[in-house]
């Protein structure tokens, strides 16, 4: 794992630049913050900069982890039971604001608008009643590997998620496809467009799926987009065994990591695919509690079906 531990003169910088940019803007979901958090961010520790820029540019592994941010667990409150955002400013601005700048390092941060009501840093938390649910709100049911929103070629090329509390030390999945062992009979299969991907269900009243590739790129470290979830079975025999192949050795390659308060975990969303083990929730404010952005390299290819260029938004 590509990984940094901040010292504390970084986090000493961190901590005065984040509380300058919080004293300017109420919401990482102010069109002004996300129109400035670049810029933001070149005031981020150097090695700090480098670090995400080698994540992003070499693709030296399929999730990296930023660790040693302190988060005051009385500050930031309970647990909320939803996604839903209140109207009042947020406990948890300044972590925001910390996984927003990060991230803005690899990209700009997008959301859809017919999934959690467009919103772009967004709390996953179990919901009461999700619990045998294939979601992110879910967690007696583990849930199963995938790439983020396989069904749609304007998915995001990055996750950020950043911990606020994780008590039960629930792993989040991971396979670093270039650690999967695959044949090439198969590899070259899975590169054809014999695969149809189902709307997810997560984006709900959005019923266009695609027909595409699972690998693509180079087919000596492809790029991977899966998730046989919201897939359907291949009409012939060949896509069917390459198929399943892939799922295999990806199960075997499966690994985890429990994150801790203030940790943030960047995954690639072309090179990783990713998951939740499952757990017992108590919905009692104290339950496991991440921040999510999803993030695009190049915001352009998805302006046909957003409003404006700088609109973070997917219609
Ligand atoms: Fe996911």
């Amino acid at each position: 794992m590509h990984r940094l531990e901040l010292t504390k003169e970084e986090l000493g910088v961190i901590r005065l630049l984040v509380r300058e940019v919080a004293s300017r803007h109420a919401s990482v979901e102010a069109a002004d913050f996300l129109d400035n958090a670049r810029t933001y961010a070149q005031e981020l520790p150097k090695r700090l900069r480098a670090f995400l820029n080698t994540f992003r540019l070499k693709e030296p592994a399929g999730v990296c982890l930023i660790t040693g941010y302190p988060v005051d667990d009385t500050k930031i409150g309970k647990t909320p039971p939803h996604w839903r955002k209140k109207p009042q400013r947020s406990p948890t601005t300044e972590e925001e604001i910390f996984l927003n700048l990060c991230g803005s390092l690899l990209g700009d941060s997008m959301a859809w608008a017919h999934q959690r009501d467009g919103i772009i840093c967004q709390d996953l938390v179990p919901i009461e009643g999700h619990e045998n649910k294939m979601l992110g709100s879910g967690s007696e049911l583990e849930l199963d590997w995938h790439t983020e929103d396989a069904s749609y070629s304007h998915r995001g090329d990055y996750i950020g998620l950043m911990c606020l509390r994780n008590p039960d030390a629930v792993p989040t999945t991971y396979a670093f496809i270039d650690e999967v062992r695959l044949d090439s009979d198969h590899v070259e299969v899975l590169f054809e467009p014999r695969f149809y991907f189902r709307p997810d269900p997560s984006h709900p009243g959005d019923r266009e799926g695609e027909r595409a590739s699972v690998l693509f790129g180079d087919p000596r470290s492809p790029y991977i987009r899966f998730d046989p979830y919201c897939m359907d079975r291949p009409e012939t025999e060949e896509a069917r065994s390459a198929m399943d192949s892939l799922i295999r050795a990806i199960d075997q390659k499966l690994t985890g990591v429990a994150l801790l308060s203030g940790e943030c975990l960047f995954i690639d969303n072309y090179k990783t695919v990713h998951g939740r083990s499952s757990f017992k929730a108590r919905f009692d404010g104290t339950d496991r509690w991440l921040k999510r952005i999803n993030i695009a390299r190049d915001l352009r290819k998805s302006r046909a079906v957003r409003a404006a260029p700088a609109s973070r938004v997917v219609l």
